[in-house]
């Protein structure tokens, strides 16, 4: 006697695929909300997505940089007379008179690589720095942004502190 199989379709199945509970495809709409403006959104904007006349200035994006990292110790006018000054072994320098320190001119690029400090290492002026090495605080945020964007990662470090040299080289007295 031929064995009679019973075969029943597979009920509520598309393609095989059963499709996810209510309660379930609602939470992934709910997850798809909240994500999608933070995914739509490119970490870095592409340059052509900015009008240049909206992009702030070398000058303006070195001020808030110094204003929101450097002023505490520096103070807002960069003199060295920042609310952390007390708290600190060493005195944060003045810097607005860099350059009459160093003979009336602005070494910017010596500037920007103590700002930096990565190549750093000797003990010296800077070799037991108080100073953060900005260069890696920036290197580990500037990661994090361009992850799976094609910018590398050190160009975003490069711009801070080159805008920070360049509001730096603004504010020398003679
Ligand atoms: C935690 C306090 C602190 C913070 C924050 C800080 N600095 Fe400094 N900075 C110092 C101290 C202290 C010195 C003096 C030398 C030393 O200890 O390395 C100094 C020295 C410097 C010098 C050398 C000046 C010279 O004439 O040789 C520059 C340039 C400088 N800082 C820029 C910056 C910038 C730009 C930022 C923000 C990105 C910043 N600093 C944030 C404490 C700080």
């Amino acid at each position: 006697m031929p064995v009679r199989l019973r075969i029943t379709p597979a009920r509520g199945r598309i393609g095989g695929v059963r499709p996810p509970p209510i309660a379930a495809a609602a939470l992934l709409l709910v997850a798809c909300a909240i994500a999608a403006p933070a995914c739509a959104q490119p970490s870095v904007p592409t340059p052509s997505a900015v009008p240049a006349a909206e992009l702030p200035s070398m000058l303006e994006r070195g001020r808030l940089e110094f204003e929101s990292n450097c002023a505490t110790c520096h103070g807002m006018e960069a003199r060295g007379d920042g609310p952390m000054r007390p708290f600190l072994a060493r005195v944060p320098s003045d810097l607005t008179t860099i350059a009459r320190r160093r003979g009336g001119t602005f070494p910017r690029s010596e500037i920007a690589d103590l700002i930096d400090g990565r190549g750093m290492t000797e003990p010296g002026v800077h070799g037991t720095r108080e100073m953060p090495v900005w260069g890696r605080v920036y290197r580990d945020q500037s990661e994090a942004q361009t992850r799976g964007t094609p910018f590398p990662a050190e160009w975003g470090v490069r711009g801070r502190i080159l805008a920070l040299a360049e509001y730096l080289q603004s504010l020398q007295r003679p």
